[in-house]
């Protein structure tokens, strides 16, 4: 099986995404050694904004082909401006394509990238839970599960660590929590 590992955070060493995928990526491959890891970094290898000539490309992309060939994908992403890195939607956009990842019916939208499955490290500043006052303005966790759902795959396993704007004491405890989620992870059979 193949394993895709992505990260977009831009903070380098300080990313807690990037701790946090990584860990994901550790878990997993400890428990299937035979995991055929990939890795980008969308952050030091950023992709273009979406332009008509990519659109229009019949062959699509490498980032498309990589995709539909992954059987696991691991996302690091943190929230920027109440949303994902532009650098991870700019990914997004190459893998949403109508006829490959999805297609629209009768009876409306169908994914056809179902049977992936997804592991996203999602690190937020603030608090962003069902209760909060912010609540109302995540859009990282809501456009993920959106765009993931919409190309079937319906199911993602999120390892969330938040409130690490809020000081070093809070960070240390949400990076700690996320890294104990991320060691009990496998894939399942
Ligand atoms: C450019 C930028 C924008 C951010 N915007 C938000 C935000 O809108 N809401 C929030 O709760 N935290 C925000 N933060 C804090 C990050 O979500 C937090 O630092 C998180 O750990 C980022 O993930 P990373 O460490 O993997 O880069 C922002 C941080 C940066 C650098």
């Amino acid at each position: 099986m193949k394993l895709l590992h992505l990260d977009s955070s831009i903070l380098g060493e300080n990313s807690v995404s990037r701790a946090v995928s990584a860990a994901i990526v550790e878990s997993l491959t400890k428990a299937d050694p035979a995991l055929e890891v990939s890795y980008r970094d969308l952050a030091a290898e950023a992709l273009p904004h979406l332009t008509l000539d990519v659109l229009g490309n019949p062959d699509g992309t490498p980032e498309l082909a990589e995709f539909l060939a992954s059987d696991v994908i691991v996302i690091g992403a943190g929230m920027y401006n109440f949303t994902i890195p532009s650098q991870l939607k700019a990914w997004f956009d190459r893998v949403l394509v109508a006829g490959k990842t999805f297609r629209y019916t009768a009876e409306g939208p169908e994914g056809l990238a179902g049977g992936k499955k997804v592991y996203v490290a999602l690190s937020r500043g603030g608090y962003y839970g069902e209760g909060q006052p912010a609540a109302a303005v995540e859009h990282a966790e809501s456009y993920l599960r959106a765009v993931l759902g919409f190309v079937g795959i319906t199911d993602p396993i999120f390892v969330l660590a938040e409130g690490i704007a809020i000081g070093p004491e809070v960070r240390e405890k949400a990076l700690a929590d996320a890294l104990a989620q991320a060691a009990g992870l496998t894939v399942p059979a």
